[in-house]
């Protein structure tokens, strides 16, 4: 069940907020449970709407500000940007809107795959909106002088996480192997997973180029972030017995909701 704002919860028992476009943001939310197993979460897909990847800031931003206005409403006490996308186009304004409350957003894991090594080539997956954005641009070229790093837009990874069609194993290889095809990846030495839907592919991906290449997602470092956000403001919550899971989507097909709990749950990504 849902509490409602004029519930009597205090703020270390309310929910940590959720969202994404659609189903990628379980994998971080998987994450988050993993390094705060006694929170609540309330996870909101935006699957009716996805992918944000090929739609206009305008609109993107439009969706998210309703999502945590209705987040925001159910009486969250943070909220996880679990989008790449969503965090390059409005991540500003949400932190505006809503001053007094942590939003964590997410980049491209680009950093942890390039910091402390010499001259790595680096292929960085995301949406086609993601590496348009200023935000990776500044993000690039702080690190472009030393490496040599590819963008490589995947939009039909979204559209199969999206559809269920992650166990259609052929489906999936063939779409891996043809992104990967213009690439020599014997000199690749890391391949970042720039948008939350494509930690799903990780062991699929790592069928197709070897274990010489390190696959890098930010999932674990958003997650740590959550929890040192949580240490500061006081709200972590430390007993047991109030952690649940709630899973609301978009679409009026309940088949998001089952697919999202499916995800949840899979062991291997
Ligand atoms: N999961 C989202 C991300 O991390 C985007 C997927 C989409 O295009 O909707 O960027």
């Amino acid at each position: 069940m849902i509490y409602e704002e004029s519930d009597d919860v205090t703020e270390i028992e309310k929910a940590i907020g959720v969202f994404d476009s659609g189903l990628g943001g379980i994998s971080v939310l998987r994450e988050l449970r993993r390094w705060m197993p006694k929170e609540r979460y309330l996870y909101f897909g935006d699957s009716a709407f996805a992918p944000y990847g090929e739609k206009a800031r305008t609109d993107i931003t439009q969706r998210c500000i309703q999502i945590c206005d209705e987040l925001v409403n159910r009486g969250v006490k943070a909220i996880v940007i679990a989008c790449n996308t969503a965090t390059s186009a409005c991540v500003e304004e949400l932190r505006k809107r809503y001053p007094h409350l942590p939003i964590v957003g997410m980049e491209p894991a680009l950093k942890p795959a390039v910091e402390g090594k010499q001259a790595q080539q680096v292929i960085v997956m995301a949406t086609r909106f993601t590496l348009k954005e200023k935000k990776f641009e500044l993000l690039m070229s702080r690190y472009q002088k030393e490496h040599c790093i590819y963008k490589l837009p995947t939009p039909k990874l979204v559209e199969l996480v999206e559809q269920d069609k992650l166990e259609d194993h052929a489906l999936v290889e063939a779409t891996l192997r043809e992104y990967f095809a213009p690439y020599d990846l014997s000199g690749i030495d890391s391949i970042v997973l720039g948008c939350t839907h494509f930690v799903f592919f990780r062991e699929q991906i790592r069928h197709i180029v070897g274990n010489q290449i390190a696959l890098v997602d930010g999932n674990a470092g958003t997650s740590r972030h959550v929890l040192e956000l949580l240490e500061k403001h006081g709200t972590c919550q430390t007993e047991d017995g109030h952690h649940d899971i709630t899973i609301l989507n978009s679409s009026p097909d309940p088949a998001y909701i089952a697919l999202s709990k499916k995800l949840l749950n899979i062991e291997s990504f």
